[in-house]
């Protein structure tokens, strides 16, 4: 038997217990070992606590506890969540976590405790809920160089957007019945202004470039000025529009990092990943395109992922599983208006047509779309391939002559 605690009873929480108590049988059948929940960490009193564990309001009743082997974290946010998980690793406690926030802000250090003391540090649940993605991309895509990483990796976001888009729901209503549903953060500007995400692109630049990035070297722009003009203007070009994180390599091996709404063209296997599903692109140079796609956001898919976590950890209580990434530098983060890019952008200017005779004279190649219920002197376009500093410089250029940029997205190639 391998004594367990769990520390936080919020919505991944209840459901790591529920998933550990329905499925005791097929787990021990799995780990090769009963597993046992001594401890669930709680911040205040439960009239009637549920039967398995026992719940306790002193983390170092935990850490104290030898024959606590596991620690599952699962409160969320940096503070205590980091002390705590830190102290139970340099006890040589192994420690599995669903805590995006800790892991893209302290991965780096939390792995290196993990490998000085010889446990795991797994957090599977992390990024991507119940999708399979942090154990595939560090052992079953390992013989591939990552060329990049493009992904949905917020379901409260993706859910807003399906929402807007297919039935046309407001956008606070969407995010009622996201945060009802329990997909959406307990501070929902989390999901709807991209920190979320940037959070996920993170955990997985660090896991594919084995170096740290940071969520403050990662430029993030959430869906909040999103309108439905834009999505107009995205079927209208062929496509969608979705919040995408993305990272690549650079040739100067550094890495180009960023969160933003995107046109994503009809054809990209991320194009129909609706509702609070997920969808994630690996594109490694030895398989070409890997995707994987799930249930990114809710109690039990996460629970599902925490649970296979501490099956691992209990299959490894001897030895280490190979996860680890280095400490990030200031540099490593390519500045995202270097990249070079296609850009959509709406605007308008009293006289239409001249206006954007003017802006295809600044952008070669521009192609003009059009939409059904477009405003008096409103149109827009899609420019060719250029470095986004450029497209900025010549966009404020057009604006000195008259011309009111109401919105710039940029185009995905994936
Ligand atoms: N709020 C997150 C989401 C939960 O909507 O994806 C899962 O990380």
């Amino acid at each position: 038997m391998v004594e367990i605690a769990v520390m936080g009873y919020g919505v991944v929480g209840t459901g790591v217990i529920e998933v550990l108590a329905k499925h005791a049988e097929g787990l021990t059948l799995r780990a090769h070992e009963a597993i046992h929940v001594k401890y669930v960490l709680v911040r205040r009193d439960f009239p009637n606590p549920p039967m398995m564990g026992t719940f306790t309001k002193s983390f170092d009743q935990i850490l104290e506890d030898p024959e606590v082997k596991i620690v599952v974290e699962v409160m969320g946010g940096l503070n205590p969540a980091y002390d705590y998980v830190r102290r139970c690793l340099l006890a040589g406690k192994s420690v599995v976590t669903s805590n995006k926030e800790l892991v893209a802000a302290k991965g780096a250090d939390l792995l290196q405790v993990a490998r000085d003391k010889n446990v795991n540090f797994l957090f599977e649940a992390s990024v991507g809920g119940g999708i399979p993605i942090i154990r595939p991309m560090s052992q079953c895509l390992a013989a591939n160089d990552v060329v990049g990483v493009a992904g949905i990796l917020n379901g409260t976001t993706n859910y807003i957007l399906t929402k807007m888009f297919r039935d046309g729901t407001d956008f606070q209503s969407a995010l009622k019945q996201a945060q009802e549903l329990g997909y959406a953060e307990r501070d929902p500007s989390a999901d709807v202004e991209g920190a979320d995400a940037c959070r996920k692109i993170c955990i997985l630049a660090s896991l594919a470039y084995g170096r740290h990035v940071y969520p403050e070297q990662v430029h993030t722009e959430g869906i909040t000025r999103i309108t439905l003009a834009d999505v107009e203007y995205a079927e209208t070009w062929g496509g969608v529009v979705k919040l995408i994180g993305e990272v690549k390599r650079t040739p100067d091996n550094r890495v180009s990092c960023i969160v933003c709404p995107m046109f994503i063209g009809r054809e990209s296997q991320l194009a129909n990943v609706d509702d609070v599903f997920n969808g994630i692109m690996v594109r490694g140079d030895v398989t070409g395109d890997v995707v994987f796609y799930g249930k990114g956001a809710g109690k039990m898919p996460t629970a599902s992922a925490v649970v296979a976590d501490v099956i691992d950890c209990v299959k490894h209580l001897k030895a280490r599983k190979y996860l680890y990434w280095s400490d990030g530098d200031p540099d490593y983060v390519e500045d995202y208006r270097e990249a070079s890019r296609i850009f959509f952008v709406r605007a308008h200017a009293a006289d239409a047509d001249a206006a954007f005779e003017k802006a295809a004279a600044a952008f070669p190649g521009a192609s003009r779309l059009h939409r059904k219920q477009a405003e008096p002197g409103e149109f827009a376009f899609v420019t060719d391939h250029l470095q986004e500093k450029v497209c900025d410089e010549k966009l404020a250029q057009l604006q000195k002559e008259g011309l009111t940029v109401d919105s710039r997205i940029r185009i995905g190639e994936m």
